[in-house]
């Protein structure tokens, strides 16, 4: 069985949903010791399938195929989804733009079928496969464990890490609150503690019998090194991989993040209902206080308008999910990067050794 412990690079790229793990991003930090990830959770069987084939032409290192395990959701009373169309509605027409961003109304059964999804898993069988939002059933993780995938899960918390590894996962990704995209948080009962992820990788290697990966913020080499040292056993980058050559990112997208990454970050629900880290844009400002559906219904409502934006390249309407220290985003190719990262790491690693 594959085990994150034995990587040559103890880099995972985030697996990031919305078309930026390319096959050529992923093999390249795969082939550079690392592992390669795709975020596929809104991604179609048949898709996923070309894409694992066409990787798999590319690299023979570490793959990790991730996807949401989405909530049970059950359809909301007629006048919260009227408030919510409507909310959206009154902010596009103010934005006076010629189509109607409401005929996509969301609809049963709201989410992908991840039985389905999972299908050209089995066959590829990449090194590793994860979960975001909560546990995977049991049938998932003891097939993934049978045909000798490692499988990972996020956790905010330390309850939520205790679940995983209860649940037999092979290790968590300890994810900060410094994290660009989506929180992972499931333990619903749970307030949300809100953990820089230094303090929570280091919470949960005391107490965890399993690897822990830590997420959030880092971007170069010496923030590698700090998580190393409070006992990851590697770290998982998002944001410090957006800029990279081989990132599937429109033009308009790549432009508003080289401008304005020094703009704050903010959580925000109202692009999908979940709370989600991202630059802070007028839709997020405009959003404020208005009625919103529970995920995922909310990101299918959206669809609309963020498909517009992105048409018209308009990143003020569209979500620009980064993390804390996006402000310190480098482009260049995704070997170089790894690279530079893995330099960046062992200067810092001799500076710690030396007396
Ligand atoms: C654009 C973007 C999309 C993301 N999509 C996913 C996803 O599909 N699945 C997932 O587990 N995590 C996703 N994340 C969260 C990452 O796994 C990770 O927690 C985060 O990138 C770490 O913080 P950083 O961006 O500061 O490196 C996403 C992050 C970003 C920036």
């Amino acid at each position: 069985m594959f085990d994150i412990k034995t990587l040559t690079a103890p880099i995972l790229l985030a697996p990031m949903a919305g078309g930026f793990n390319t096959p050529a991003l992923a093999a390249a930090v795969a082939n550079a010791g690392g592992v390669g990830s795709f975020g596929f959770a809104y991604t179609s069987a048949e898709a996923i399938a070309q894409t694992l084939n066409t990787t798999a032409g590319l690299t023979s290192g570490a793959l990790n195929a991730n996807f949401f395990v989405f909530p049970k959701v059950s359809s909301p009373p007629a006048e919260r989804v009227d408030d919510a169309i409507a909310a959206l509605d009154a902010l596009t027409r103010a934005l006076d733009v010629a189509v109607d961003l409401t005929t996509d109304p969301p609809s049963v059964p709201y989410v992908p079928d991840l039985a389905l999804q999972l299908e050209p898993i089995w066959q590829h069988r990449p090194s590793l496969i994860t979960f975001h939002f909560g546990l995977p059933e049991p049938w998932i993780l003891d097939k993934a464990k049978g045909l000798g995938m490692s499988v990972g899960v996020t956790a905010t918390c330390l309850a939520e890490a205790q679940a995983i590894a209860a649940a037999g996962a092979d290790f968590v990704i300890a994810q900060g609150w410094e994290a660009g995209g989506h929180r992972g948080q499931f333990a619903s009962t749970e307030i949300d503690t809100q953990l820089p992820v230094l303090a929570l990788v280091s919470s949960l290697t005391q107490t965890l019998p399993i690897p822990v990966v830590a997420a959030g913020g880092l971007m170069t080499g010496t923030d590698i090194a700090n998580a190393l040292a409070v006992g990851a056993s590697a770290v998982q980058l998002g944001t410090a991989f957006l800029l990279c050559d081989e990132t599937g990112i429109a033009a308009a997208h790549r432009l508003f993040l080289e401008q304005e990454k020094q703009r704050q970050t903010v959580y925000t629900t109202a692009f999908s209902g979940r709370p989600a880290r991202g630059l802070r844009n007028r839709f997020i400002d405009a959003m404020s206080g208005q009625p919103i559906l529970p995920f995922p219904l909310q990101n299918t409502l959206t669809g609309a308008l963020r498909r517009w934006a992105s048409q018209v390249g308009d990143m003020e309407y569209q979500s620009v999910w980064a993390g804390t220290e996006v402000s310190a985003i480098r482009s260049m190719p995704a070997a170089t990067l790894v690279q530079t990262l893995l330099s960046e790491l062992s200067l810092e690693l001799r500076r710690a050794d030396s007396p």
